[in-house]
C-alpha cells in the first residue's frame, strides 16, 4: 500500500513538472532538443529527439529564441555556434562527452604539422576548439560522405579511432586516426554479440560505427542512432539487437510497439547523457541557465567546418 501511495505521488509530481515545462516552453518561445540517449521522460517533453546530425540541422534552422539542449556539452556548443541569435541552455552543466576531450587543439596542430597535405575531419563529438582547427566536421550519419567529398587524398580524422577505422574501410582515402574512443561503444565484446545471436537467432544486429571493428564485422547493419530508427521501421525483421547506448531502445520500442528490441548490453550506459532529468529541464526553463556560449573567434572558424558538413549531400 505504502509503495502504491509513493508511486502515485511520484506520478503526480512528474505530471506537474511536465506541465510546468510545457507552459514555460511556450512563454520563452523555447524549443527542447533531446538526443536519442536521453532518459525516456526527457525524450517525452522534447520537440525533437534525434541523432547529432538531425539536432545540428535543427539548431541551424529553428525559428526560436531559446534552445534547451538535452544532451552533452559538444552538442550544445554546436547549437550555440550555429545559432548566435539564440540562447542555448544545457540543463546539466556537467554533462560532457569524455571522447570529445581526448584531444586538445595543440595536439591537433602538432598532427597537422606532421601531415601538411592532409585535410582535417573532426567528428562532431569534439570541442569547439577542435572544430575551429578542422576543415570539416562529420557525424556518425555522414562520416563516409564527408570524407569522400574532399579533394585531398589524406585525411586526419579526430578524435574517434573506431569511426576513423569504419570510414577507412569504405573509402580510398588514407585515414590518419587519433586514438580517442567512446567508452560506452568501445566496451562491447564479440562474446556479447555471439551470445545475443544465440539467444535471439532471428534478430538483426544493428551497431553504431563508434564500436570496434570486430563488433562491426559481426553486425548486420552499421548506422547512426537515428539510422537505427529508420532501419527498424523499414525492416521486415521482428527482433533487433541494438549495439549502442541502451537508452536508444526506448525510442525504438515507442515507435515500433509490434517489434522487439534488446540492448546488446544493459550496461552500455552513457553516464553523462543520463544526468539530465525533468527537474533540471524545468530549472533550465525557469532560469535560462546554464547558458552555453563559444568565444566568437573560435565560433567563427568552427562554424565554417560545421556549415561545410551541413552542405554535404547524403
Ligand atoms: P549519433 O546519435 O549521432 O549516432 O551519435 C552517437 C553518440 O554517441 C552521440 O554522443
Ligand atoms: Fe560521448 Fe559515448 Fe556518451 Fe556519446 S555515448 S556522449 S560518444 S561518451
Amino acid at each position: 500500500m505504502h509503495d502504491r501511495i509513493q508511486e502515485e505521488l511520484q506520478m503526480n509530481e512528474t505530471y506537474d513538472t511536465r506541465n510546468e515545462i510545457l507552459t514555460l516552453k511556450e512563454e520563452h518561445n523555447a524549443t527542447i532538443l533531446a538526443h536519442n540517449y536521453q532518459k525516456p521522460e526527457v525524450q517525452d517533453v522534447a520537440d525533437l529527439v534525434g541523432d547529432s546530425l538531425e539536432l545540428s540541422r535543427a539548431a541551424a534552422s529553428l525559428d526560436t529564441e531559446v534552445i534547451i539542449f538535452c544532451g552533452v556539452d559538444f552538442m550544445a556548443e554546436t547549437a550555440a555556434i550555429l545559432s548566435t541569435q539564440k540562447r542555448v541552455v544545457l540543463p546539466e552543466k556537467d554533462a560532457w562527452c569524455p571522447m570529445a576531450h581526448m584531444i586538445t587543439a595543440d595536439q591537433l596542430c602538432d598532427l597537422k604539422r606532421l601531415y601538411p597535405e592532409a585535410a582535417v575531419v573532426c567528428y562532431v563529438n569534439s570541442t569547439a576548439e577542435i572544430k575551429a582547427e578542422s576543415d570539416i566536421c562529420c557525424t556518425s550519419a555522414n562520416g563516409l560522405q564527408v570524407a569522400n567529398s574532399l579533394s585531398e587524398k589524406q585525411i586526419i580524422f579526430v578524435p574517434d579511432r573506431n569511426l576513423a577505422a569504419y570510414i577507412a574501410r569504405h573509402t580510398d582515402k588514407e585515414i590518419i586516426p587519433w586514438n580517442g574512443y567512446c567508452y560506452v561503444h568501445d566496451r562491447f565484446t564479440a562474446q556479447e554479440v555471439l551470445a545475443a545471436r544465440t539467444e535471439h537467432p532471428n534478430a538483426e544486429v544493428l551497431v553504431h560505427p563508434e564500436c570496434r571493428p570486430d563488433i562491426i564485422d559481426l553486425a548486420d547493419f552499421v548506422c547512426s542512432t537515428s539510422g537505427m530508427g529508420r532501419h527498424a521501421k523499414a525492416s521486415t525483421a521482428r527482433e533487433f539487437i541494438i549495439g549502442t547506448e541502451a537508452g536508444m531502445v526506448y525510442r525504438l520500442k515507442k515507435e515500433n510497439p509490434e517489434k522487439q528490441f534488446c540492448p546488446l548490453s544493459k550496461n552500455a550506459i552513457c553516464k553523462n547523457m543520463k544526468k539530465t532529468d525533468l527537474t533540471k529541464v524545468l530549472q533550465a526553463l525557469q532560469t535560462l541557465q546554464p547558458r552555453v556560449t563559444v568565444p566568437e573567434d573560435i565560433a567563427f572558424r568552427a562554424r565554417k567546418a560545421i556549415e561545410r558538413m551541413l552542405n554535404v549531400k547524403i
